[in-house]
């Protein structure tokens, strides 16, 4: 598995290139990405024709996803020929899956340079140069590369990658495409402990496929349980190598290893009852509606009536120069976010101006903490650039005296305007005020969710919870250790310094360009406090931390200490109640049953370490979604995708130490390692 404990933070490495006659080639490997010959007609040869690609995928039904997974995404050549493919004979209905792994991913800059020579493929290599991830080691999952195609890059060494999906114990891949450099140059990449991952990820009737035909990769494929053959090579190869998975015998497989987080019973929703209608309920609605599900979305109030009401909030994260679960999770989130959003400004899903504006954003910061993160974020395309106050006032278009973290890809969002636009699908059907709706089990694959008064509103067979501080009400989830915080913001008009602002401003609250003239400042934060009315000693809160922390915005603000008194009725904002939990991770993922999880892990009581042949014991079909604190916006398009992930088992978009931060079944098993014996 993944584990990056405490280590300094780091980019990825970029490959050093060289070009011989137009081919890029790899000056630390001394190794060519493709034939110099031809590359293009080598990649379909090798891997498009010797995986039966445009046959697999025409062979597929509605419904069904053809999954392959490639090491060494390089230039990204064999993508793009199977985005080809994809592209010419998707059945309706199908989904590919693909997985990349590479440890070190080429930049936008290479990756633009490199392609540029294939014209054929001049339309895919701008969607995959439009979505090509940020150097952030990780899962990078890129939905919708094109109509039912799904790209996940991880940027890592193959051999860690792999092992980190193995530890899901489960089958996914459907075609491998082995595609390191030459056998004897890049050893790493050809290793039994690679090899020896292939059929623990291998659905049946899985096939490799590889440009080699070296007899010691031959043999590791053997022993790793394909049946291999040679056929001709390319050009002037002699031979290359495909291998058919050998079909298991019931008693291969691997026992599962104390997979505390991974639900024992896991059947496939269709009819979904999601209750709480804020970012947390809109993503998931949005992702289950898109895998075929009928949604039906039960809210208390109206859609982003709770913590999701403020006009305007802000993508933000919080890069640390240590690797951390909090400081992983967050940059992970935020990186998808952005490009999750960016789409849907480019598809005009969302509207400029109005849903938001992907103009950035700027966190003023201390000059010691900017000397930590200089070597860690050390990257022309780095997510985060550190600018000093003169650049940073120059981005913003406003005086700011300290210099900060520029984060070009982020931007602000309207909350509600978000939620609007995910819930619009067919399969999805809002009920808005429901009251205090509850979900309770009628029978095994069934679930009702009732009123106060116990009628029952809505019938499913799954029921995901997103009502943020107030899923503890719901009995199965009294064990999460969830916090209310009361947040105020203030709307103000756009005048003065305030009209020139070009991107938002962070410090210890936020500041964002003008939405429909106003812009909404916070925010405050009233620990363990519920309550919503407006209040005049929150607004003078927000102005005098504007003031104190942008000075040069002072002319422009209301005088803070009359704000909210006679001459500043005009004041307005919202009040609202973020929820976060004990540890600052969100939460997301199956239900576990306290009391069947306890017994089961028992044993962690004695020995944290022990290796416990069990999954968690969870209560079927119930799911939850919570705990987004202040960054719903980061966090939600991700922590979404994830849950949908585990729901379908399908391939995860986060590495398991990630995945295992955010269970909700981490509170139990804490307990347990902390009760001792
Ligand atoms: C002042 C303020 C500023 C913020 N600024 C930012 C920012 O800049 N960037 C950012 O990313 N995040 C920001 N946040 C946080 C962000 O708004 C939250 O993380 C996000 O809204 C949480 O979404 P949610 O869907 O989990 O919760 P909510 O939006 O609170 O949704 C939960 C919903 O569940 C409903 N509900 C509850 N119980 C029940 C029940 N029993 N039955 C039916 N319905 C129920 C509620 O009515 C509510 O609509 C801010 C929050 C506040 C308050
Ligand atoms: C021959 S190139 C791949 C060409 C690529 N498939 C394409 O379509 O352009 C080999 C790739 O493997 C990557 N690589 C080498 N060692 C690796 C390792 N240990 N883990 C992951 N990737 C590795 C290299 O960086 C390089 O991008």
């Amino acid at each position: 598995m993944i584990d990056r404990g405490n280590q300094d933070w780091r980019l990825m490495s970029r490959p050093a290139l060289i070009f011989d006659a137009g081919t890029p080639r790899s000056s630390e490997f001394d190794d060519d990405y493709y034939s110099p010959a031809d590359g293009l007609s080598e990649s379909h040869y090798v891997y498009i024709e010797g995986g039966n690609v445009v046959e697999r995928i025409k062979s597929l039904s509605s419904g069904e996803t053809l999954t392959l997974l490639e090491l060494g995404v390089g230039t990204g050549l064999n993508l793009a020929l199977v985005l080809r493919a994809w592209s010419l004979h998707a059945p309706a209905g199908a989904q590919c899956h693909y997985i990349g792994v590479e440890k070190y991913p080429m930049s936008r800059a290479q990756l633009g340079e490199v392609n540029a020579q294939w014209e054929t493929l001049a339309d895919i290599n701008d969607i995959l140069l439009s979505r090509w991830p940020p150097p952030i080691p990780g899962c990078h999952r890129r939905p919708a590369m094109i109509e039912g195609f799904t790209a996940d890059f991880w940027w890592g060494d193959a051999t860690e990658v792999l092992s980190d999906l193995a530890s899901y114990q489960n089958t996914w891949v459907d075609v491998w495409f082995l595609d390191g450099f030459s056998p004897t140059r890049n050893e790493s990449m050809w290793s039994e402990a690679v090899m020896s991952q292939l059929k623990p990820l291998s659905h049946e009737g899985a096939v490799v496929t590889t440009f080699t035909a070296a007899s010691h990769v031959r043999r590791a494929l053997e022993t790793a349980g394909f049946s291999v053959n040679k056929r001709p090579g390319f050009g002037k190869k002699r031979e290359c190598m495909t291998a058919s998975l050998v079909p298991a015998k019931d008693n291969d497989e691997e026992p599962i290893s104390t997979a505390w987080d991974q639900a024992e019973h896991c059947p496939t929703p269709k009819t979904c009852l999601v209750i709480g209608a804020g970012l947390a309920g809109a993503h998931v609605a949005r992702k289950l509606a898109e895998r075929g599900c009928h949604v039906t979305l039960l809210e208390g109030k109206s859609l982003a009536s709770g913590g999701s009401s403020q006009p305007q909030g802000v993508i933000y994260t919080r890069p640390s120069h240590k690797h951390g679960k909090l400081a992983d999770f967050s940059l992970a989130a935020y990186s998808f976010s952005a490009d999750h959003h960016q789409q849907l400004f480019a598809t005009k899903r969302l509207t400029n101006g109005v849903d938001g504006e992907m103009t950035g954003y700027i966190q003023l910061t201390d000059e010691a903490k900017l000397g930590r993160l200089i070597d860690a974020f050390d990257d022309a395309e780095s997510p985060v650039k550190i600018v000093t106050s003169e650049q940073a006032s120059d981005i913003a278009g406003i005086s700011l005296d300290r210099g900060g973290l520029y984060f070009p890809d982020s931007g602000w969002l309207n909350p509600a305007g978000v939620c609007k636009n995910l819930i619009e699908h067919p399969r999805i059907t809002l009920i808005e005020g429901v009251g205090s709706a509850n979900p309770r089990s009628l029978s095994p694959g069934m679930w009702a969710v009732e009123n106060a008064e116990g009628q029952i509103i809505a019938i499913g067979d799954t029921v995901v919870v997103t009502t943020a501080w107030q899923a503890t009400e719901t009995p199965a989830l009294d064990f999460l250790p969830l916090q209310p915080i009361r947040g105020q913001t203030t709307q103000l008009p756009s005048e003065g310094a305030l009209r020139d602002l070009r991107c938002t401003v962070c410090h210890d609250g936020y500041t964002p360009p003008a939405r429909n003239g106003q812009h909404c400042i916070g925010a405050t934060y009233g620990l363990n406090d519920t309550t919503t009315e407006e209040r005049a000693a929150d607004h003078q809160q927000n102005l005098k931390q504007l003031a104190a922390n942008v000075p040069s915005l002072s002319a422009s603000l209301p005088d803070s200490q009359t704000a909210g008194q006679a001459s500043h009725q005009s004041l307005e904002g919202i009040a609202a109640v973020r929820c976060a939990t004990s540890d600052y991770l969100p939460i997301v993922g199956s239900v576990p049953d306290k009391n069947a999880f306890n017994q089961a892990f028992e044993g962690l009581r004695h020995d944290r370490k022990r290796c416990i042949p069990a999954r968690q014991p969870n209560i079927e079909g119930l799911w939850v979604l919570t705990g987004l604190g202040s960054r719903g916006l980061t966090s939600a398009p991700l922590l979404s995708e994830a849950l949908i992930s585990m729901m379908f088992k399908q391939p995860p978009p986060l590495p398991r130490y990630l995945q295992q931060a955010v269970s909700p079944a981490r509170f139990l098993r804490r307990d347990l390692i902390k009760g001792g014996s």
